[in-house]
């Protein structure tokens, strides 16, 4: 009997290495990246400055680390960093930003994740004896919570604007930075190119098993990989990792279209669904968020409703429901979750009535 498949929604991180990703995995020259001979490693940062538009690039284990990393690299301790109020870092980095990094997070609020330039503006504190000095503005594109929503160039480089007036750093947390190009049909360097440093991770859809990298400048990255090594991430035979990361930013990119195609998909199948309500302007790449309300029930009852029928899916509020599209989800997994959705949906009415 053929074993029952999982359609797994719940992130682009679930994504397992390809075939090619093992194979390079397999054969990668591999040295002390510690001492920096680990060729293979070298290899993928220098492909990633270049990718990017920078002069450097430092291979790093999780995205997370990546962002505490320039977080600390960007500022002196007890500075100010303005974030928008639902990003990565403020939400979901256990607080590394006061923890670890010792920075104030001034968290500002925007309607799809894109900072409002005179939010910014505002938000930034005039010398004072009270106050503590601004020092780095943090973007992130696309916008996870706000369900992979894209930042403009343009609506970067506004915000670069009011970043040099009051000397301060612009870092983009661009996870997902790929999607935002592909589905901008930009280079990934009209992005790149207003921010001062970034990072992008090789772990989301990407299809890496590990990894994230950070760009910038050769003062900001030789400043990073000692802060690597003090927050434990220092690796020795590296390679193993990097080796996928090359297979990843040389073919893994212009598939991204797929996904955004299969987000559409179930956002507009879905969207016809009774008790389900979805904003299709903010499908925008490969993240689907929905409100259930109208279903009377709250999302984790939905969520595991769905399990029943081998379908996984996250829960991002009380009624809200998160679906990522990604490598291994087809349109044919698409048209079956819709189905499911419709049939759970029914099923809830008939008890209503
Ligand atoms: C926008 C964004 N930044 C950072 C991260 C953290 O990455 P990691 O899970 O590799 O620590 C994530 C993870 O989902 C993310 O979506």
């Amino acid at each position: 009997m053929a074993a029952k498949e999982t359609i797994d929604f719940r992130s682009d991180t679930v994504t397992l290495p390809t075939e090619e990703m093992l194979e390079a995995i397999r054969h990668a020259e591999l040295g002390d990246d510690v001492f920096g001979e680990d060729p293979t490693v070298n290899r993928l940062e220098k492909l990633a400055a270049e990718r990017m538009g920078k002069e450097a690039a430092l291979l790093v284990t999780s995205g997370t680390q990546a962002n505490l990393i320039s977080l600390m690299s960007n500022t002196k301790r007890g500075e100010l960093v303005i974030l928008e109020a639902e990003s990565h870092i403020y939400w979901y980095e256990v607080g590394g930003i006061s923890m670890i990094a010792g920075l104030l997070p001034w968290p500002v609020k925007s309607p799809l994740g894109a900072l409002d330039p005179e939010d910014v503006e505002a938000a930034i504190l005039p010398q004072n004896i009270h106050f503590p000095e601004p020092a780095l503005i943090c973007l992130e594109n696309t916008h996870n919570r706000h369900g992979g929503t894209i930042i403009t160039p343009d609506q970067i480089k506004a915000i670069n604007e009011v970043a040099q007036i009051h000397g301060m750093k612009l870092y983009l947390d661009g996870a997902r930075i790929f999607n935002a190009a592909i589905a901008l049909r930009v280079d990934v360097k009209e992005i790149t190119k207003y921010v001062d440093n970034l990072m992008f991770c090789l772990s989301k859809s990407l299809c890496c098993p590990v990894g994230s990298l950070l760009v910038g400048t050769d003062e900001f990255i030789k400043k990073s990989r000692k802060l690597r090594k003090v927050l434990g991430g220092g690796m020795r035979q590296a390679g193993i990792i990097a080796a996928p990361g090359i297979v990843a930013l040389e073919r893994m990119i212009d598939r991204l279209e797929e996904d955004h195609r299969n987000a559409r998909l179930l956002a507009e199948g879905i969207a016809k669904i009774k008790g389900i309500q979805i904003d299709l302007s903010y499908v925008q790449t490969n993240i689907v968020c929905f409100d259930i309300s109208g279903l009377g029930i709250a999302a984790d009852l939905f969520i595991s409703k769905l399990k029943e029928k081998d379908i996984l899916a996250l829960t991002l509020a009380e009624n809200k429901v998160r679906m990522v599209t990604h490598r291994g989800i087809e349109k044919e997994h698409v048209e079956k979750s819709i189905a499911a959705i419709e049939s759970i949906s029914n099923e809830l009415h008939l008890e209503l009535k």
